[in-house]
């Protein structure tokens, strides 16, 4: 009985685990390789739409470099549209500044032309100048814009403009005296003065066109005597000098 069982059991354990044996095959290469294959096809299929999802990506970091230099080109225009306006402004201030000098200067310039220039000065502080001195006039009877030193015998020009100048001298008899005006050094007019019996007087009269700063005076160019050339007296003959600005 019991040998009869001992083979039951064999029997039935050879036909269990025959069973588990011959189920065996299902874990096979062939079915290793299908899911390794099943795998990689996933794989593949993740890693195309990981692609298609890097190109979206792309694609929109594209557009918004896009923008990006779009909205930059523009603000460089605004930029520079901004500094053509300024540019124009600033020309615009800049001319209206220069119009506004050209008229304050303009009002200047009228306002000197009003401004009356005039002297005359009498008597010379030397009867007996010497040969290349300036002649001055040292008795001052009007200097309207200070123009005339009676101490130096020089008109320094206050304002642009053309002048009219005189002199008169009055020779001893029988002496001569060789003078004339000066502008800056440079003779501007010459005349030999001679004086005749009745201690005549000479004038000479000549008109300039100055620039503010400019020197007039007269001056002995020449002549023979060296002992008192001109006579002059406050009653009979007076040396004068004078000037007076015509138009600035
Ligand atoms: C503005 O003016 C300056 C000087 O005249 C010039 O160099 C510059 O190019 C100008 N800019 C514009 C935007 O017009
Ligand atoms: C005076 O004349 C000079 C020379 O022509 C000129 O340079 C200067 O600007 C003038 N001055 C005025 C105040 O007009």
């Amino acid at each position: 009985m019991t040998a009869k069982y001992g083979h039951l059991i064999i029997v039935l354990y050879l036909t269990v685990s025959g069973r588990y044996v011959q189920s065996e095959p299902s874990c096979s290469k062939y079915d290793f390789e299908e899911k390794l294959l099943e795998k990689m096809v996933r794989i593949e299929f993740q890693m195309e739409q990981y692609k298609t999802q890097m190109e979206d990506s792309l694609k929109k970091l594209d557009n918004v470099k896009n923008d990006f230099d779009k909205k930059v080109i523009d603000t460089e225009e605004k930029i520079q549209e901004m500094m053509t306006d300024m540019n124009n402004t600033v020309i615009t201030n800049a001319n209206f500044i220069k119009n506004l000098i050209q008229n304050v200067d303009e009002i200047n310039a009228k306002e000197a032309a009003r401004t009356p220039v005039m002297f005359k000065a009498v008597m010379l502080a030397d009867t007996t100048p010497s040969i290349g001195k300036t002649l001055i006039f040292k008795k001052i009877l009007d200097n309207l814009g200070s123009g005339y030193n009676g101490n130096t015998g020089v008109f320094t020009v206050p304002i642009n403009g053309s002048y009219i100048f005189g002199m008169t001298i009055c020779p001893v008899n029988g002496l001569g005296i060789v003078a004339g005006f000066e502008v800056d050094g440079n003779r501007a007019t010459v005349q030999a003065y001679y004086g005749g019996p009745g201690h005549e007087c000479f004038s000479t009269t000549t008109t300039e066109s100055l620039t503010q700063g400019q020197r007039v005076s007269v001056k002995r160019f020449g002549g023979y005597s060296t002992s008192v050339t001109i006579d002059q007296s406050d009653l009979y003959r007076w040396s004068m000098l004078y000037g007076a600005l015509i138009h600035a």
